[in-house]
């Protein structure tokens, strides 16, 4: 039976969202395309499996094959990051950094992150998250001049504070990470180092951002970010814990057995072979071409926007995405984020450091190229979407600018389609 025919109220707004991103022009840094070789598969009988545990230890019979799938995810992944121990079974971002917290620290521990209006993300310590409410977090934000981390600063509050862990990520942070100059600090105060790459994975695996490893103990990330591949987690790890050398366990086995039983039941393994292929295209020369223009495509986006007069936080990018302070329209962000949907052009609003307005309507947008680099963007068409960003914000409210913006968007996709050989 068809879905069309089993429900199609489902199946006319699953339709109807394929065409909207096929016709959207996503600007989201943490979105992105997956292949149709990742998508397919998803929707398979695998997520009928249950398999409890890790490979040929299972909890359920029939997991022949499965097994098979999850070591070449795991390997892959290994060969990807050049990690020692890799787990391929956290369902999300999120659970990964869960995850983590709980391998190697207990409640109340101390964890210094990075801030969130500076570019951290909700399981850095938010107050709302399950990580500000279990653990007792501390926080590095920017320079106030520079809008850069300063790791003088980082390491005053870490000698102050004395964390069990330290955190070296961003969401919304468009410089180069220093996780040589984090080490250091760590060191000093005998914390673990976790760097959360969700963001920049692309770039990381193809050697276009400096790598975490040998100075991290431990890495997350995202699938579905930079890497293009399906919606989930993945932990890598060093495999000597090095604060706990005569434990009953080493790293990778805390990290396992964190994730599975300590927060997971059965994995997603519909998903576990997505990741495989995922990494598996990840090896590939053009996903090197294409992260290059990436890097190069935000930065001729946050060139344009200083040419247009607006302000990029930091000055610039390093990475993939940029933040870009709209305070000075005094427009509601919110407002500008709803209006560009409505040409079609897809941003979130997002903090500004030291931002005083609420995290529901902040001082900032949020953009990036990776979705649009996906389409085969280049520079100049990067250029020109911004352009026609500055148009809107500068004619909120003219219906006009607005008709002829969207006609112009969708003038511009024609011309990059994506997923034309996805089939559904
Ligand atoms: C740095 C970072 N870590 C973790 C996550 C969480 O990932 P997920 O949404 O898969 O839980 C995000 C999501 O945006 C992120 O930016």
């Amino acid at each position: 039976m068809k879905l069309s025919k089993t429900d199609p109220k489902i199946y006319g707004l699953i339709k109807k969202e394929i065409q909207r991103q096929k016709d959207g022009l996503v600007l989201i840094p943490s979105e992105n395309y997956a292949s149709p070789a990742a998508l397919s598969c998803m929707g398979t009988p695998l997520s009928n499996k249950y398999s409890e545990g890790y490979p040929y230890k299972r909890y359920y019979g029939g997991n022949e094959f499965i097994d098979q799938i999850e070591t070449i995810a795991r390997d892959r992944a290994k060969k990807l990051f050049k990690a020692q121990h890799a787990n391929v079974q956290p369902h999300s971002g999120s659970q990964a950094n869960a995850a983590v917290y709980l391998a190697l620290l207990n409640y109340g521990d101390k964890i210094l992150g990075i801030d969130l209006s500076a570019g951290g993300h909700l399981t850095h310590g938010s107050k709302v998250n399950f990580s500000g409410k279990l653990y007792n977090f501390s926080y590095y934000g920017v320079d106030p001049k520079t809008e850069k981390v300063d790791l003088k600063e980082v390491e005053k509050i870490a000698l102050r504070f004395k964390p069990k862990l330290i955190i070296v990520s961003t969401t919304s942070y468009s410089r180069t990470l220093d996780f040589k100059g984090f080490g250091r600090i760590a060191d000093k105060v005998g914390a673990y180092l976790m760097a959360d790459i969700a963001h920049i994975a692309g770039l990381v695996a193809t050697g276009f951002h400096p790598h975490p490893f040998p100075y991290c103990d431990v890495v997350t990330t995202t699938t579905h970010k930079t890497l293009r591949g399906p919606r989930g987690g993945l932990i890598l790890c060093k495999i000597k814990d090095r604060f706990d050398l005569k434990g009953k366990y080493n790293l990778a086995e805390k990290i396992d057995r964190a994730v599975f039983p300590g927060m997971q039941g059965g994995p997603l393994d519909h998903v576990i072979a997505a990741k495989a292929v995922c990494f598996l295209e990840a090896m590939k020369p053009d996903f090197k071409k294409y992260q290059k223009q990436i890097l190069m495509n935000a930065k001729a986006m946050a060139d344009e926007f200083k040419k247009q007069g607006i302000k990029v936080i930091s000055g610039g990018t390093d990475n993939h995405l940029m933040v870009i302070d709209i305070s000075p329209f005094g427009i509601d962000s919110k407002r500008i984020q709803d209006e560009l949907d409505k040409v079609g052009i897809y941003v979130n609003r997002n903090a500004i450091p030291f931002d005083k307005r609420s995290s529901y309507n902040p001082s900032g947008i949020r953009l990036g190229s990776p979705a649009v680099t996906t389409r085969k963007f280049k520079e100049k068409e990067c250029r020109e979407v911004v352009r026609l960003i500055v148009k809107l914000v500068k004619n909120i409210g003219n219906a006009a600018v607005k008709n002829q913006i969207k006609k112009e968007v969708k003038k511009l996709l024609k011309k990059f389609p994506i997923y034309e050989d996805f089939q559904w």
